[in-house]
């Protein structure tokens, strides 16, 4: 019973237990009678175990927190995170979300005792029902299952730039754009995401050389934070796009092509808002070398809507895909498998522009991905059958297996 006390008064540094510990603790408190008092609304979905100071100064240098920053600890815990970010790196206001009263008592002693409670919110809320749009800065000690699951809603919430820093697990196939390594980190690690701009699709401009001015498209296709794609110049073969970078809204990438039967080399960088880039081109070329201004704009495309998607190698996944927006982020989709066979909500869907990723989830260790292009009438793109391996090793991302993968196209439902 002491043991179990320390777990709840947070005294003792417990070891995560994916969802075991969770399930444990609610079911041993309502045996015993413990008090209300330290009991959360609903199972917790990560068991409380705080970061330690050095690990938590780390994240916040990781993520680069400052005075302009928004910052949220999705599951506070004692208020730590929000605590040392606004004292240390005085960050603007910090919020903590969490769903054990217990926790937020002591977060609130906390901010009190640093004299800091003009500059913190405590939340007592669900990360899964929370609004936490007005972030720049997301931190995050939950568990590999968890962060999956909160991965679409950080898409659909939070601005292209925002930083989300998490202490040890890992956001799946979408990879991390810098790991620190820390000894006194759970797996030695701290991870840094940044939401990308959504540049897939379909852009145009035209650039003004000494000698007129040249137009020129390019495509790409996107997913997470990779793009890939091919840039084309007037009278000129598509070429691809190299070393491309996407980091938040800023992008950049080079491309070779043939202008006025001169062969070039372009470096293209900017800064992507919507369905503009603006930014430079250095040209090296001979008489053309120079840096000009670069002020793309992206065809229009509507990607939202009912699809009928077959896949004709693998037909028992025919279906129709509805995806549609709620608010100006959120995306929600589902799918009906043909002949009614199936009707799923899918939870883990993007859109990067005309780029989209979704899973159809089979069962706990199988689920089709779907990753492609759609736009205006028609769509196409590759399907993977993933298995999740059993044996999974807490912390270290062991990517799951592809046991099939099959083209599919979208023909858009009227
Ligand atoms: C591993 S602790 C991390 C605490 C703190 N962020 C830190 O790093 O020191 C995870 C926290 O998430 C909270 N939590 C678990 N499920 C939650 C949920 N669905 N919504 C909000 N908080 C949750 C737990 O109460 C716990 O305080």
């Amino acid at each position: 019973m002491s043991k179990l006390r320390n777990l709840i008064t947070g005294t003792t540094r417990v070891p995560l237990f994916r969802g075991c510990l969770a399930a444990l603790f609610v079911a041993t408190c309502a045996i015993s009678g413990l008090a209300d008092a330290v009991m959360p609304d609903r199972p917790l979905d990560v068991p409380y175990e705080p970061t330690h100071p050095k690990v938590v100064e780390a994240m916040l240098k990781l993520g680069k927190a400052g005075p302009n920053d928004i910052h949220y600890d999705l599951g506070c815990g004692d208020g730590r995170v929000v605590i040392m970010g606004v004292k240390k790196f005085h960050v603007k206001h910090g919020y903590g979300i969490d769903i054990n009263k217990q926790r937020l008592r002591e977060a609130k002693e906390r901010a009190e005792a640093y004299d800091v409670t003009d500059k913190v919110t405590f939340l007592n809320a669900d990360i899964f029902n929370s609004d936490f749009s007005k972030a720049n800065l997301i931190t995050a000690y939950l568990l590999d299952h968890i962060n999956l699951k909160i991965r679409p809603i950080l898409f659909s919430q939070l601005r292209p730039g925002t930083r989300v820093v998490t202490h040890e697990f890992h956001m799946s196939d979408w990879r991390p754009d810098k790991i620190d390594r820390h000894p006194l980190a759970r797996g030695e690690r701290i991870s840094l995401w940044i939401i990308p701009a959504p540049v897939g699709g379909e852009w145009e401009w035209s650039t003004s050389l000494k000698s007129g001015a040249v137009n020129a498209s390019m495509k790409l296709t996107q997913e997470f934070q990779d793009i890939a794609g091919t840039v084309q110049f007037q009278g000129s073969a598509a070429t691809a796009i190299r070393d491309p970078k996407v980091e938040g809204k800023s992008i950049s990438f080079t491309t070779r092509g043939v202008v006025s039967g001169k062969a070039v080399a372009v470096k293209f960088q900017g800064t992507a808002n919507g369905d503009t880039i603006t930014g430079t081109q250095v040209w090296s070329g001979g008489d053309l070398s120079g840096t000009y201004p670069w002020k793309a704009r992206r065809k229009a495309a509507n990607v939202l809507g009912r699809w009928r998607i077959d896949i004709p190698q693998k037909n028992i996944f025919n279906g129709v895909l509805n995806i549609r927006k709620e608010g100006p982020l959120k995306l929600v989709a589902s799918f009906f498998g043909k002949d009614g066979n199936m009707e799923i909500r899918v939870h883990d869907v993007y859109l990067w522009g005309t780029s989209v990723y979704f899973r159809l989830p089979l069962s706990y260790f199988d689920y089709v991905l779907f990753k492609g292009e759609l736009n205006n009438d028609g769509g196409a793109g590759k399907a993977y059958g993933m298995k999740v391996k059993e044996d999974y090793k807490e912390g270290i991302y062991d990517p799951p297996t592809v046991t099939w993968n099959s083209a599919w196209t979208a023909t858009r439902v009227r």
